[in-house]
């Protein structure tokens, strides 16, 4: 049974910044609807409000199995797990979905969300049910030379994936897990 209760988008918003800019937080699709999803660790985000709609922005470089998953997909989840699982963090990060079933290989399970029936990560502390509204590419030109040089030697540029809210979910009483 989920020890989660509703919350709104702005709640916890330093956390789990804190957590994504630190130890990463997971962008979750599914690879078979309702039966296997696949996770990818995300560093870059931003949370607010677009068009009068709570919004996530993720950002997904086309080489990512979860960028070919989400060009037939309409929906995601963002999961904020507990510190300790630096492990799951570590492999959603740097192996493909492609390549192994990553959820499986960290002990995670999911659960498809209660409104979206997006992929929700069981463990989770927090998670986000988002429906794609909107994407663009980042345009090189009108990016600081700083920037392209230092991020994209290869030229892999990120699409922006703009994600409305349509539910946010805590454990309250797990909070303390991330810090
Ligand atoms: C801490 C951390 C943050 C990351 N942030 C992003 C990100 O914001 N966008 C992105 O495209 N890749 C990011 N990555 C890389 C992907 O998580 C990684 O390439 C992953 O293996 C892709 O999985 P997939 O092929 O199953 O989609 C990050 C990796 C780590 C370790």
């Amino acid at each position: 049974m989920s020890l989660k209760q509703p919350m709104k988008y702005t709640d916890y918003f330093p956390q789990v910044m804190e957590m994504m800019s630190t130890h990463g937080i997971l962008l979750a699709v599914w690879s078979q609807p309702g039966k296997l999803a696949n996770a990818m660790t995300i560093g870059w985000g931003l949370i607010g409000s677009v068009w009068s709609r709570p919004c996530w922005q993720v950002m997904v470089r086309p080489s990512r199995y979860t960028f070919e998953l989400l060009q037939s997909q309409s929906i995601f989840t963002v999961n904020v797990l507990p510190k300790s699982h630096t492990h799951a963090l570590a492999v959603c990060g740097s192996k493909s979905g492609r390549d192994l079933d990553k959820l499986a290989e960290c002990g995670l399970t999911v659960t498809p969300g209660e409104v979206s029936g997006a992929p929700v990560i069981d463990q989770s502390i927090l998670h986000y049910e988002c429906h794609i509204v909107h994407s663009n590419d980042f345009v090189p030109e009108a990016m600081i030379p700083d920037i392209r040089k230092g991020a994209y030697p290869s030229g892999d540029y990120h699409r922006v994936f703009w994600g409305e809210i349509l539910d946010c979910r805590v454990d309250p009483d797990a909070i303390s897990q991330l810090s």
